[in-house]
């Protein structure tokens, strides 16, 4: 199995908290663990006992109330998660104060460089502006952490702020000043270690500290450091290898909420999309932006397929994953003269550069000695079942001097720096296409690898991961997702159970990009401690990078311009998003109206914003005050109005642009917006006709002064009725 890439296609088993059950009123297998939600009570509670005894009040009388309630949820909403039957459940629906119950859902994980590409670097720009995100706490909801691993030392580091209220449930003293509290909700009272290693990475990537000489294999050598080195990390363990259930998710927001985090990194979603009031995620986002707090998230390794995306909710910032400018170069060499560079991790020395004849392997799932044993084995990911260590091992059994692994279409451009058993290069499809047609052209065909070691500047880059789930998002197409994208390919982490004296590992997902944004966003909100959580996302969306190194458009893995479905406002740029010029603000009640606009009722909205809500005035989603545009094709003009805020220079004067948008009139009003001071705003209207009713057109509005830039990117489409 590929260790590396945790996937999303095991069948997954329910995981229930091991429990002790008191009660000889109930058969014990028949019970479930529910996650009860209750409607906003308007006598308030002094404390938590009371709450737990109101909780309790729901259950039946005549059992153990502590062997069944797991958890009594505080800041999340109104509810607890309760071992119940579904006989239980009846009757508890039948109390007054009941909202509704579901039985717990089952999440999965989404599963160096990438600072210096991002343009971080020390004591100077962002990182100097951020105090490299000095006294900023990072929460990871994830699986656990080692907090030995040296990416967690304290060096340099300041205490934690006076609000910090968590707490260590290792040995104490393994947290330090950078690890300043751990959790395991997995199983309580026991050590939050990291067995499969993904907190940690996520961890050392959001906020690891600097670490001289870290590399991998010797690839790739360098300072390893994460995007906030002076931020604070928390780790809330909620997932037992990569499966974490809904009522430990619930119980670690309730927690990090409860502590005092700044942002939340979570690397972890849905397996099939639900609405708002039915995603953990989503409901316990909404409340810690209530309290101020930051929220990342992985948009999903369910790419490239349309629909995909997950973590959606306009609260939250839904992040991609693409490449980053470093490769770790091996080069199919062939008998021609051409060259196509591909990546491995597995650079021998001592590799003859010598032409060795070339065979096409298939899917080299089986192989004959007698036909390849000393040459170049051509294999294609076309089975795609049969994974590509196993391809690499089966060459190297049957005596093959080396491997060309050439990629499917899915997976396109995207190539992995494996650690390879044999010579090995990976290589994208389109240079598979070519490297086939050459094998076909002569009875003799020849080849080699040649490695390159670790190279920069790759003129491609970002390009997106085949991997990086695409829009629309499916429960609210309104609203255009993912965000942002972010580095998530061949990224060198924190790595938990060092192999072979490994401390660092490469890996990739979704996973990996959104702890970079969470990083992103610590250094904004040291630099910005005034900024809300949505004015922070604005900032980083608005102005984010939409053409590559080579000066091109960004690609996806196709190597054409990527849909805005799939990158979103574009590849995240720290530096310019610490000095946006306007940033899009939205309050926490300026939702309400939004999900009444997604036709949820008075209750389902109540359970997300945990109060008492009445629809009384609902807005079209798009509507929404959100630094882009998703708007679905009207035979008849809509008029959206956004309201941007200025935290530029006090005097200041925008002009708009519209680029792109083929097929579609679009008008804005008004076309210059003045501004006099600080944090004062500005009104304008967005008018949209499409013209042709069944095409998808995208492109952007750009508000300009002298110093600024503030870009929204709209797409018009077709929304999908799933009424
Ligand atoms: C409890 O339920 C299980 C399955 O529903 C059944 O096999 C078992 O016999 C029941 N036990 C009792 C004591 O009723
Ligand atoms: C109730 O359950 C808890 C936890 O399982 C246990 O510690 C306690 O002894 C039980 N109390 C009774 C009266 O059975
Ligand atoms: C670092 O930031 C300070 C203000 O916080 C500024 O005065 C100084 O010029 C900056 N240094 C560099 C090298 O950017
Ligand atoms: C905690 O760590 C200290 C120092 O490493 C060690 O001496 C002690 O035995 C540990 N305690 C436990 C309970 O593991
Ligand atoms: C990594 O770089 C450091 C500093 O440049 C050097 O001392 C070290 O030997 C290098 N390690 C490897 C494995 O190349
Ligand atoms: C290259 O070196 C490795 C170990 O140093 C050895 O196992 C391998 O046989 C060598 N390969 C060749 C082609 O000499
Ligand atoms: C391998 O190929 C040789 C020659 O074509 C053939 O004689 C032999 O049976 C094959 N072996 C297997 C295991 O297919
Ligand atoms: C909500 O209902 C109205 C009226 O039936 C409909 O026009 C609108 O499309 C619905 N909105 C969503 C998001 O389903
Ligand atoms: C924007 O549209 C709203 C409603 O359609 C209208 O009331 C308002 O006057 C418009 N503002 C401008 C600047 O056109």
């Amino acid at each position: 199995m590929d260790l590396k890439f945790i996937s999303t296609f095991l069948c997954f088993v329910l995981l229930h908290s091991s429990n002790t059950f008191g009660d000889h009123f109930t058969n014990q297998s028949d019970l479930e663990t529910y996650i009860v939600h209750l409607k906003f009570h308007d006598q308030l509670f002094s404390n938590s006992k009371d709450v737990l005894l109101w909780h309790q009040s729901f259950l039946p009388t005549n059992l153990n109330h502590s062997s069944r309630i797991l958890y009594s949820y505080h800041h999340v909403f109104n509810g607890f998660a309760a071992m119940l039957s579904s006989d239980e459940v009846r009757e508890m629906e039948k109390k007054p104060g009941f909202l509704s119950a579901h039985p717990e859902r089952i999440f999965q994980m989404h599963t160096t460089h990438s600072p210096s590409f991002l343009g971080l670097h020390q004591n100077v720009g962002l990182w100097n502006a951020s105090n490299s995100g000095k006294g900023v706490i990072i929460g990871l909801l994830d699986s656990g952490i080692t907090p030995q691993h040296p990416s967690f030392n304290d060096n340099g580091m300041p205490n934690p702020p006076l609000k910090w209220k968590g707490k260590c449930e290792f040995n104490v003293t393994n947290c330090n000043k950078k690890l300043i509290g751990a959790r395991n909700f997995v199983q309580p009272n026991t050590f939050p270690t990291d067995e499969i290693g993904h907190g940690t990475l996520t961890s050392s990537i959001a906020a690891g500290n600097f670490v001289d000489g870290a590399n991998y294999y010797g690839n790739a050598n360098g300072t390893a450091v994460g995007i906030a080195p002076r931020a604070h990390v928390a780790m809330y363990k909620v997932c037992e290898v990569i499966f974490c259930a809904e009522s430990n998710i619930l119980a670690g927001f309730d927690a990090a909420i409860e502590d005092g985090v700044d942002v939340i990194a979570i690397s972890i979603g849905l397996t099939h999309p639900q609405p708002f009031y039915g995603d953990a995620i989503a409901i316990s986002t909404y409340s810690a932006m209530e309290k101020g707090i930051f929220a990342s998230s992985s948009a999903g390794n369910n790419g490239p397929d349309s629909g995909t995306v997950m973590n959606g909710a306009p609260w939250i910032l839904t992040v991609g994953a693409s490449s980053t400018d470093r490769k770790i170069s091996a080069v199919a060499v062939l008998g021609n003269g051409a060259e196509y560079e591909g990546e491995s991790a597995f650079q021998p020395k001592n590799f003859s550069q010598k032409l060795l004849p070339l065979v096409n392997g298939k899917g080299c799932e089986s192989l004959n000695s007698s036909n390849v044993k000393g040459k170049i084995v051509m294999c294609d990911r076309s089975g795609g079942l049969y994974s590509r260590m196993s391809q690499g091992r089966l060459v190297k059994l049957v005596g093959g001097a080396g491997m060309i692994l050439i990629n499917n279409k899915r997976l396109g451009s995207t190539t992995f720096s494996d650690y390879d058993v044999v010579p090995t290069t990976q290589v994208g499809y389109k240079d598979g296409l070519e490297i086939i047609n050459y094998m076909e052209s002569t009875s003799t065909p020849v080849g080699t690898v040649s490695f390159r070691g670790t190279t920069f500047g790759d003129k491609h880059a970002p390009t997106v991961m085949y991997l990086s789930s695409r829009g629309p998002y499916m429960p609210s197409q309104g609203i255009l997702k993912p965000d942002i994208i972010g580095p998530g390919l061949n990224i060198v982490a924190a790595s938990a159970t060092p192999i072979a004296g490994q401390m660092f590992d490469l890996f990739y997902g979704t996973s990996m990009s959104c702890p970079h944004l969470a990083g992103v966003a610590a250094l904004l909100k040291n630099a910005h401690p005034n900024w809300s959580p949505a004015a922070i996302k604005s900032a980083i969306m608005t102005t984010a990078d939409i053409i590559n190194l080579g000066n091109d458009p960004i690609q996806d893995e196709t190597l054409e311009p990527a849909d805005l479905l799939t990158i979103g406002s574009g590849h995240v740029n720290p530096s310019r998003a610490n000095d946006p010029g306007l940033v899009y603000d939205i309050q926490p009640e300026d939702y309400i109206p939004y999900l009444c606009g997604l036709n949820y009722t008075d209750d389902q909205v109540s359970i997300i914003v945990k109060k008492k809500v009445h629809c009384t005035t609902s807005i079209p989603q798009s509507e929404l005050n959100y630094p882009s545009f998703s708007i679905p094709t009207e035979s008849s003009a809509q008029t959206y109005t956004r309201t941007v805020t200025n935290v530029g220079e006090a005097s200041s004067a925008y002009t708009v642009e519209v680029f792109g948008l083929k097929g579609v009139e679009v008008t804005v009003q008004p076309k210059i917006l003045k501004f006099t001071a600080l944090y004062q705003k500005a009104s304008f209207n967005v008018t949209v006709k499409s013209l042709d009713l069944t095409g998808h057109s995208q492109g952007y509005i750009i508000w300009s002064s002298d110093r600024y830039s503030v870009r929204s990117p709209i797409k018009v489409f077709p929304h999908i009725s799933v009424m």
